[in-house]
């Protein structure tokens, strides 16, 4: 397998010279990993069938789930859409550049591959200055879904990424870790107000539907919930907060190498992968987790739960996916 060619970027102020790089190989049909405030993207241009199937080729995605579309403003995305409602735009003059992706009706000229044959698109401003570069540079919507492979952790730093896909993309841009490090919030912005069809960073409360507002029929409606997602190559055992050091415990007095990440450390035994504060702690440093977990070669990884209200909804989303429950 070839190496991916890698530039290290400032995350603050990016190198021209290196955005320009990486947006000649968009510009040309090719792919580019690249940081967000959520997750790391693995994008191409958006307008070109040929160029976005190499992202489902790289990712091994299913060809049915649409990508999301990267754009540098509101006006950018206005162009993707075929009608950009006033829900939309006030949503995007509250959230933009943010973790806010919504759904709108489709501009017809997009191919199928980037919108997964629906008659909807799927947009966002990134709020990072070498995403938010690049893509005035490229000066082209860039489709990108999270730059893992298909089924396993979100990336949350360039190492990630080259761990999944080294070899299946042209570039990389190293900008560090994540802020964020749990995706956008994706919601369906057609109607009079946000239905919300994934649960991410921006939260049901900071939308203003606390309420389960047609999530029950949304797993439907966002394609991608449908499928396995975020599971490493060990087991994931989800328990109640503040019993996971006795499951832990447990676990490995029946000879099993186990992992912790809770609130707390845990006697060996058990490998503490990480010990989180809260929610947010949490959701910044779930994928990271998982996916250290398992380069520390246990079987099995206990993590601790959090109240499912504010982002706790978006981790909770994630850790029952990576548990397969
Ligand atoms: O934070 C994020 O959203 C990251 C960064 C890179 O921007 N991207 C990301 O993309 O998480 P991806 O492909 O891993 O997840 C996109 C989600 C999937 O669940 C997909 O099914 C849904 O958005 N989606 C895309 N287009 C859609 C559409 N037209 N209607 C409903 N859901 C859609
Ligand atoms: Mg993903």
């Amino acid at each position: 397998m070839t190496t991916a060619r890698v530039l290290r970027v400032d995350s603050e102020r990016p190198d021209a010279e290196k955005i320009e790089a990486a947006a000649a190989v968009l510009r040309g049909g090719g792919t580019v990993a690249f940081p967000t405030e959520t997750v790391y993207g693995v994008g191409a241009d958006a307008r070109s069938g040929a160029a976005v199937e190499r992202i489902f080729a790289a990712k091994g995605r299913p060809p049915d789930n649409p990508l999301i579309v990267h754009v540098e403003s509101p006006a950018a995305a206005q162009l993707v859409a075929a009608d950009f409602t006033p829900l939309a735009h006030e949503l995007a003059a509250r959230w933009w550049p943010g973790p806010l992706t919504l759904v709108v009706a489709a501009n017809p000229d997009l191919p199928r591959v980037t919108t997964g044959g629906l008659a909807t698109v799927a947009v966002r401003v990134p709020a990072h200055p070498v995403a938010l570069a690049l893509l005035r540079v490229a000066g082209v919507p860039v489709a990108a879904p999270s730059a893992n492979r298909s089924g396993r952790p979100s990336p949350t730093t360039a190492q990630h990424v080259l761990d999944d896909l080294a070899g299946q993309v042209d570039l990389v841009l190293d900008g560090g870790a994540c802020r964020l490090g749990l995706e956008s919030t994706v919601v369906d912005a057609r109607g009079g107000v946000p239905v919300v069809l994934r649960e991410g960073a921006v939260t049901r409360e900071e939308l203003g539907v606390p309420d389960d507002n047609g999530a029950a029929t949304a797993s439907a409606a966002s394609p991608g919930t449908r499928y396995r997602h975020y599971q490493p190559r060990c087991e994931v055992v989800l328990v109640a907060a503040g019993s996971g050091v006795a499951h832990a415990t447990d676990l490995a007095a029946d000879g099993r190498k186990v992992g912790f990440v809770g609130f707390s450390h845990a006697p060996p035994p058990v490998t503490t992968i990480d010990v989180v504060r809260d929610a947010d702690h949490l959701g910044e440093r779930l994928y990271g987790a998982l996916r250290d977990a398992e380069s520390s070669g246990v079987d099995v990884v206990v993590i601790e739960s959090v109240p499912e209200v504010g982002i706790g909804r978006a981790v909770m989303d994630r850790l029952r996916r990576a548990a397969g429950s």
